[in-house]
């Protein structure tokens, strides 16, 4: 039997800038990634039967399988960077220092986040970690699935779907949203996060 996955719940103190309203719609839409997955995983072992015949349902399903999952493991990396209320980047912390040796300062680092969270199209403007490589890359993933560096974990995650700014700043305001998300972040959740990579 696969795994069934159930929704996380988030536990966020009242955001500035960022209404009750869209963050409970978005968390929604959060759980909507999650149920999807699920129906869509127990689909794929009814259509697996039959393989031949369903060759096509199955293919489709697959690839659109691993946009469910995205949505769901993504949100669940965002919502906690705002629990516990806002706090600003450590520098004496593993990431302040990785982050100013690699950019130079962080604030460059935070830029360039910030610049790839305005490229045009849905997605997610992402800081990873590379091991191996022993260094940051920031990447954009348009949907929830294409765009990644495989296997790289995720420092920073900021959504800049539609979703996520439409309520409180319309279809164009997600530059204000974009303040608003750094405004609230807790750095503490990826300083932490960091603490087991480096
Ligand atoms: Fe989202």
């Amino acid at each position: 039997m696969p795994h069934t996955y159930e929704a996380k719940t988030f536990t966020l103190p009242p955001l500035e800038g960022i209404s009750d309203e869209s963050v409970k719609q978005h968390i929604g839409l959060y759980e909507g990634y999650v149920k999807n997955f699920n129906s869509m995983t127990a689909l794929a072992g009814e259509l697996m039967k039959e393989p031949e015949k369903n060759a096509l349902a199955v293919a489709e399903l697959m690839r659109r399988r691993s946009f469910e999952f995205g949505g769901m493991r993504l949100h669940e990396i965002y919502f906690p960077q705002f629990a516990e209320g806002a706090r600003t980047l450590d520098e004496n912390s593993a990431l302040g220092k990785a982050l100013a040796a690699q950019y130079g300062k962080a604030e460059h680092a935070i830029a360039e986040v910030r610049a790839v969270a305005g490229l045009r199209g849905p997605g997610w403007s992402l800081l990873y970690w590379d091991p191996a490589g022993k260094q940051f890359l920031v990447g954009f993933t348009g949907e929830q699935h294409q765009g990644h560096f495989a296997t790289l974990p995720i420092v920073l995650a900021l959504d800049v779907w539609e979703h996520a700014h439409l309520l409180d700043y319309g279809a164009a305001g997600r530059g204000k949203y974009v303040d608003a998300f750094f405004k609230n972040l807790n750095w503490g959740v990826p300083e932490q996060r960091f603490e087991t990579l480096a």
